[in-house]
């Protein structure tokens, strides 16, 4: 289970403010079950980001508390969170010159076997021979290093997993296996599964649709409650698929 308590992320304002604050995370609380898919959605700049980053520790609390299964990790560094069972997926992967597949999954696993990595690779649909010792670096498509930021989170058997933007650049027929993917391994791993997606097959998917519009939560619960706050704020409009502006599939 997740806790967040009263939770805050506060930047200074900048200079035409005259030196205000500006809380980008403005009084978050809010339970995450255990074994449940949540898909948080919002408009863009709403905070969806800087919350996933305040869970993993990439960005630091300003105040309030994070307990994940009992234990506050507010303080905690990304490794300890790591190694209490938090595993975090990027939006945009880094890339690395010189370094191959295989030694960026070795890293995030500890697994080094063949065998094993190949599975590994195989279970995110890329093709596992071909991809063992290709670089990570900017040869690469961005659905194919969607894919192996998906792989190296998957494949530390998280007990709660975020994946920020999973679907960002990958073609729209792999948005459905992804979303299979993702609900399978969290039904193996009774993990929570946490998705930060505009997508309409996410959305579809989730147990819950959480809605974030200015740093709060402004709506938690089903798909159909959210449809017309999504509308509203324009995130998405499930009528209009968006088609031609290279965005189909999307609610906005
Ligand atoms: N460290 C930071 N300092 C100042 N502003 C930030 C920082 N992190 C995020 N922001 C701002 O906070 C807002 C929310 O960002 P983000 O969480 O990335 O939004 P989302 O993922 O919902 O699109 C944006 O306006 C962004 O520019
Ligand atoms: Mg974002």
């Amino acid at each position: 289970m997740l806790e967040l308590h009263n939770l805050y992320f506060t930047v200074p304002d900048g200079e035409e403010s005259g030196g205000g604050l500006r809380n980008i995370i403005d009084g978050i609380d809010f339970t995450f079950d255990d074994g449940k898919f949540y898909v948080i959605t919002g408009p863009n700049g709403s905070g969806k980001t800087t919350l996933a980053k305040l869970i993993m520790g990439i960005n630091p609390v300003s105040s309030g508390d994070i307990l994940f299964n009992g234990q506050n990790i507010s303080k905690l560094t990304i490794t300890e969170r790591s190694k209490a069972g938090i595993a975090y997926s990027f939006q945009q992967p880094a890339r690395f010159k010189g370094i191959t597949f295989r030694d960026l999954l070795a890293v995030a696993t500890g697994v080094e076997e063949e065998s094993k990595l190949l599975e590994i690779l195989g279970r995110v649909g890329i093709c596992p021979r071909a991809f063992l010792d290709k670089e990570v670096d900017a040869r690469l498509s961005g659905g194919e290093i969607k894919k192996i930021e998906l792989a190296t989170t998957i494949a530390a058997n998280p007990k709660l997993a975020i994946y920020d933007e999973p679907d960002t650049g990958i073609d729209l027929w792999t948005i459905g296996p992804m979303v299979s993917l993702l609900k399978k391994e969290l039904a193996e791993n009774r993990a929570t599964t946490i998705v930060v997606s505009h997508n309409k097959a996410f959305l579809e998917a989730a147990d819950v649709v959480m809605i974030i519009n200015s740093g709060k939560i402004v709506y938690s619960g089903n798909l159909e409650g959210a449809m017309p706050l999504l509308d509203d704020l324009s995130v998405c409009t499930y009528r209009n698929s968006c088609e031609g502006d290279g965005d189909a599939g999307c609610y906005r």
